[in-house]
Order: structure tokens, then C-alpha cells, then sequence
């Protein structure tokens, strides 16, 4: 008899990581889908619907269920789940145990909608665990130590900044800020400063190329093609790291807020301990040029990158998969453990 594997789900905005247990992470697309506008049939999910993101003809759509960070389409986010499950664990009569990775600010009927639709996908059973706790179980920090950690996960839709202690949660606070809202600030800042219009997915080559949040040894530039708003005909504009810098100014103030609001509400203790271990980033978003120097000298606590960012927190979750024999039945957060002992 052959029981299904256990699997570990990082449902993020911006991509879906999928974890088998015994097999490390077996799938990474991005979280999109692609319908027929008037049947409604599913057409395609993950990097066939990514391809077809803004070049769809009138009857196609292809659309972002996670938008933020939390399942703004609930329909769909299920549909993508079912057809990613099936796709690692196959038609088995066998059905899995599930953990999949949440915003640590998500309400409860938000996680009940995480729940349901991973059930309805095929799951036997689905876990919950918070985003910074998977992200930092990835990113190797011992988190069962009465030593507290700090996590900043900066993904596509929510960037989610946790004091972990003791396996749990002690301070937390996740904003709906993030890789996105980085791409979102070159679009206004490119009609505003260039009258250029650019697309999203120039922008986030903009991101990757030039951009940075505290100042490069050398500036970079880059040539940018967009629609000119004053002609309506195409334009090539040159455009310098410092003016992303410009760009970024507003969501990138935002997550250095919410991070020192985090650093202000935790216990002194805690706060000594993270200044002795420093402060740790994972997610897409904290690899923007600079983002560690920024928190480092915003904070004046020692700052890294994980190795491997984007994957901390599939890997995390993969790793929290053998625990789940010693949880208790039903559905349950994960993260909050500490709280029901
Ligand atoms: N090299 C890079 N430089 C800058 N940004 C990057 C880089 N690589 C990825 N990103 C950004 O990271 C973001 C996606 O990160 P990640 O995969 O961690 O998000 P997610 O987990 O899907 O989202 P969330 O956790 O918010 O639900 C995107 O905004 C993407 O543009
Ligand atoms: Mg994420």
C-alpha cells in the first residue's frame, strides 16, 4: 500500500513552491491562472497562464488569485491548488496531508477560505503555518531556543516582519507592501517624472536591473521603452539607479515603519537577543539592491539576506512536515502551537 506523500504548500502571490516530503521542493510556478472569458473553463495555471499575462485576446483572461498576500479569488486559488496537487501527487487514491504557508496577519475567515481550498484541491487534512516561522525554519534559524529571532519576508504581496521565540510568534506585523507595490511605484514614477508609460512587467525588470534602495557604489542606468503620454508614440527613456531609489521611497518607508514598530513592541529581552543575531530577510522583495544595508543602518542591527530567499519559506514548510505526527487531528495553525499547549 503506497500513502500518499505529505506536502508542503508555499501559497505566495507572486509564485506557488511546492514541497514533497522525501523529494525537496518539485514545483515553482507562478500564481496565475488563465480562463475562458465566457465558459469560465480553466485554460491554463503557473507558467503557460504567466506567458499569457496582458497578451490575452478578447476571450482569454489570465489573472492574479493572491493578490496582497491573501485569496482575493477564491474560486480560482482553489482551481490553481487542485491542478498543482494533482500535478505533484497524481491522481492517487491516496489523499495527502497538507501545510500551507499563510500571511501571519490573516483573518480567521481568511484561513478557513486557505483551508476549504486546499480540502477542496484533494488535501486530506491541511495545516497552517505563518509565514516568518516557515521562512525562518528555511532560513535555518533553531526557532525552539528561548532566543528571540527576527524574520522580514518580503514576498510579492505582503511583507510579513516577526519576533520568533520558543517556536512562536511573540510580535508580528504583515502589510499588504511588497514586490508589487515596488513595480506599482515605477509605473507612477515613470508617468510622473517621464511621462512614460510602462508596463508591469517592465518595471519589474527595472526592479531587478537598476533598482535599489540605498545607494549603489556605482550607478547603474538602463534604457526603458514605453508609450510617450504626450505623443502616444514609443519612447525610449534613460533611467538611473538613484531615480529608483526616488521611486521606492514611499512602500519602501512603509516596511521600514512596520519593521521598527515591530522592534518597538517587543520585550526587552528579545530585543537584545535580535540585536546579538541580527536581523534576517527572505522573500523575492528583499533582493532588491541594498535592502539589507537599509535595514541595517535604519536599525543598527547586523542584517542578512538568506541564502536562497525565494525558496526559505517552501523549504520551511518542507521541514515542518515531520511534525505533523506529533500535532493533533483536525485542522489546526500550526503557529499556534505555543498558544493551545
Ligand atoms: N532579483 C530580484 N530583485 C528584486 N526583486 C525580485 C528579485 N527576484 C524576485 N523579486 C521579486 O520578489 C517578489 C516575489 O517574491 P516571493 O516569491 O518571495 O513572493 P511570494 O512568496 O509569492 O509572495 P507573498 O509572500 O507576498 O505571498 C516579486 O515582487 C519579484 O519581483
Ligand atoms: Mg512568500
Amino acid at each position: 500500500m503506497s500513502m500518499a506523500k505529505d506536502i508542503g504548500i508555499d501559497l505566495g502571490t507572486a509564485s506557488v513552491l511546492v514541497y514533497v516530503k522525501g523529494k525537496g521542493i518539485v514545483l515553482n510556478e507562478p500564481s496565475v491562472v488563465a480562463l475562458d472569458k465566457n465558459t469560465g473553463k480553466l485554460l491554463k495555471v503557473g507558467t503557460e497562464a504567466q506567458a499569457m499575462l496582458g497578451r490575452t485576446p478578447g476571450n482569454i483572461v489570465a489573472i492574479r488569485p493572491l493578490r496582497e498576500g491573501v485569496i482575493s479569488d477564491y474560486d480560482m486559488t482553489e482551481r490553481m491548488l487542485k491542478e498543482f496537487i494533482h500535478k505533484v501527487a497524481g491522481f492517487s487514491f491516496f489523499k495527502p496531508r497538507v501545510i500551507i504557508c499563510v500571511p501571519s496577519g490573516i483573518t480567521e475567515v481568511e484561513e478557513r477560505a486557505v483551508i476549504d481550498a486546499g480540502i477542496q484541491a484533494g488535501a486530506r487534512k491541511v495545516f497552517l503555518i505563518e509565514e516568518p516561522v516557515a521562512a525562518a525554519i528555511g532560513a535555518g534559524i533553531d526557532i525552539a531556543k528561548p532566543d528571540g529571532h527576527m524574520v522580514v519576508d518580503i514576498g510579492g504581496g505582503t511583507a510579513d516582519i516577526a519576533v520568533i521565540s520558543l517556536s512562536g510568534v511573540v510580535e508580528s506585523a504583515s502589510i499588504k507592501i511588497a514586490g508589487d507595490q515596488l513595480n506599482e511605484a515605477v509605473v507612477k514614477y515613470m508617468r510622473r517624472t517621464h511621462n512614460l508609460l510602462v508596463g508591469e512587467r517592465t518595471a519589474e525588470e527595472m526592479k531587478k536591473q537598476i533598482g535599489c534602495v540605498f545607494p549603489k557604489d556605482e550607478e547603474e542606468t538602463m534604457d526603458v521603452k514605453g508609450r510617450c503620454l504626450l505623443t502616444g508614440l514609443p519612447k525610449v527613456v534613460t533611467v538611473s539607479s538613484t531615480e529608483m531609489m526616488d521611486a521606492f521611497e514611499e512602500p519602501v518607508e512603509r516596511i521600514m515603519e512596520a519593521i521598527h514598530s515591530v522592534l518597538e513592541r517587543t520585550p526587552p529581552e528579545l530585543v537584545a537577543d535580535i540585536s546579538t543575531n541580527g536581523i534576517v530577510m527572505t522573500g523575492g522583495g528583499s533582493l532588491v539592491s541594498g535592502f539589507d544595508k537599509l535595514v541595517a543602518a535604519r536599525t543598527g542591527i547586523q542584517t542578512v539576506i538568506a541564502e536562497d530567499a525565494i525558496s526559505c519559506v517552501a523549504l520551511g514548510t518542507g521541514k515542518s512536515l515531520d511534525s505533523l505526527n506529533s500535532m493533533q487531528d483536525g485542522t489546526m495553525n500550526l503557529s499556534r502551537r505555543k498558544q493551545m499547549n
